[in-house]
């Protein structure tokens, strides 16, 4: 790949990540990208770099352009390791870049390289920093979605750099959102984007909101988004953000879900009637097997749907461990405005289930009735309590969806 104009004098430098699949534990099945952008003004600025193993690609890309020994300004906008590992080789061929950065990630940079032998400035929301034609304005966004991140607008421009934010997992030869759409599909560009948002930014929706709002006070209405992942926003710019209003506010369908696991298929065979009993009220319901379903994808619909079935056998009177390990994913993602509740069986103590309503009381979720426990293997009788559980559930879902 060859570096791409995404403005004049403006260039997307970054590297494509194809082969990863495991992302700190995200699966990624369609792999990624490190962006990071070169603005050829008066004094050259590098806007981030890229993760360790990728330093030579951006090298090389800057390398096509410019010598990088002239790049008088590095703006790291979030140090997170895939995109500020590559500051290493980059600064060892530009020795006279000041970095830009935050007081939060100057610290947390500090804890990583010897930082003594590079030259800083300590940017704070609302500094600018004139590079020629262009004037940078810097925009912190702490805990959005580390300490130190921060985004860096380019006003005569109008491109907003977001470094993690309005970014998706998808590596792919197309630069921009519209080449991707009429290549592939909106549709798969839209998924990237709610898995994004439900695996990465789901706890942080108020900032994200404040931050919206405060790009709207300052008049910011970007022409293009260039985020440190996926694509480039230059047709949808209005459109993403419209979506991450909705996202940030917790919107979500009026859909359930079955996440469960089972041990001897008992817990499995309860799902079935219970599924049917939620669709026999008008309900969409989808089952998913923990186990047979990547942990981001069981997020993803989790966040999508308004109300989630849980459901776990009983394991040494604990919950399973698949289920207990979605519940503390979930539990650390702060999901808000969502119905859950609980089924599974047992073989003699129980206390999965119990188990199970514990945690969504420590969410703070909206819960759904107490619990449906069956020992050993669902009866008939037992079934038609499930297909029962299932319509009461979707009863519920429909008048709790009404709040929001
Ligand atoms: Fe893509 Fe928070 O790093």
């Amino acid at each position: 790949m060859k570096p791409v104009e995404l403005k004049k004098d403006i260039f997307w430098v970054g590297a494509i990540d194809w082969a990863v699949r495991d992302f700190h534990g995200y699966e990624t099945p369609r792999g990624t990208t490190y962006n990071n952008y070169l603005i050829l003004d008066e004094e050259v600025t590098l806007v981030d770099t890229v993760k360790y193993d990728f330093s030579e690609i951006t090298i090389k890309h800057i390398q096509e352009l410019v010598d990088p020994a002239k790049i008088k300004h590095v703006i790291i906008n979030h140090i997170e390791n895939d995109h500020a590992t590559g500051i290493d080789k980059i600064m060892d061929l530009s020795p006279d870049a000041t970095i830009h950065i935050t007081d939060r990630g100057k610290k947390g940079l500090d804890r990583f390289f010897d930082t003594s032998r590079w030259k800083f400035h300590i940017v704070k929301s609302g500094d600018t920093l004139k590079i020629g034609k262009n004037t940078l304005l810097f925009l912190e966004t702490p805990m959005v979605h580390w300490p130190d991140s921060m985004m860096t607008y380019c006003q005569e421009a109008g491109v907003l750099f977001s470094q993690d934010g309005f970014g998706q997992h998808l590596a792919s030869t197309a630069r921009f959102d519209d080449q991707f759409s009429a290549c592939v599909s909106s549709v798969v560009l839209e998924d990237a984007v709610v898995d994004y948002y439900a695996n990465i930014l789901m706890p942080f929706g108020q900032l994200i909101l404040d931050k919206i709002a405060d790009l709207q006070k300052l008049g910011i209405k970007p022409e293009i988004i260039a985020p440190d992942h996926g694509v480039i926003w230059r047709s949808q710019a209005a459109k993403v953000i419209e979506s991450y209003v909705d996202m940030a506010q917790g919107k979500a369908d009026l859909r359930a879900i079955i996440v469960y696991d089972t041990m001897w298929k008992s817990t499995e065979m309860m799902s079935v009637p219970i599924s049917e009993g939620i669709s026999s009220e008008g309900v969409d319901c989808r089952i998913l097997k923990l186990r047979a379903t990547p942990m981001n994808v069981i997020i993803k619909e989790f966040w999508k749907a308004r109300g989630t079935l849980f459901g776990t056998p009983t394991l040494n009177n604990i919950m399973y461990p698949s289920v207990a390990e979605c519940l503390t994913h979930l539990r650390g993602l702060r999901p808000k405005n969502r119905l859950a509740g609980a089924f599974g069986s047992y073989g003699w103590g129980g206390g999965a289930v119990k188990e199970a309503y514990e945690i969504f009381d420590k969410m703070g979720l909206e819960k759904f009735d107490s619990g449906l426990q069956v020992i050993y293997k669902p009866s008939s009788e037992d079934e038609e309590k499930c297909y029962r559980f299932g319509q009461e559930f979707a009863k519920r879902l429909k008048e709790y969806h009404t709040r929001f």
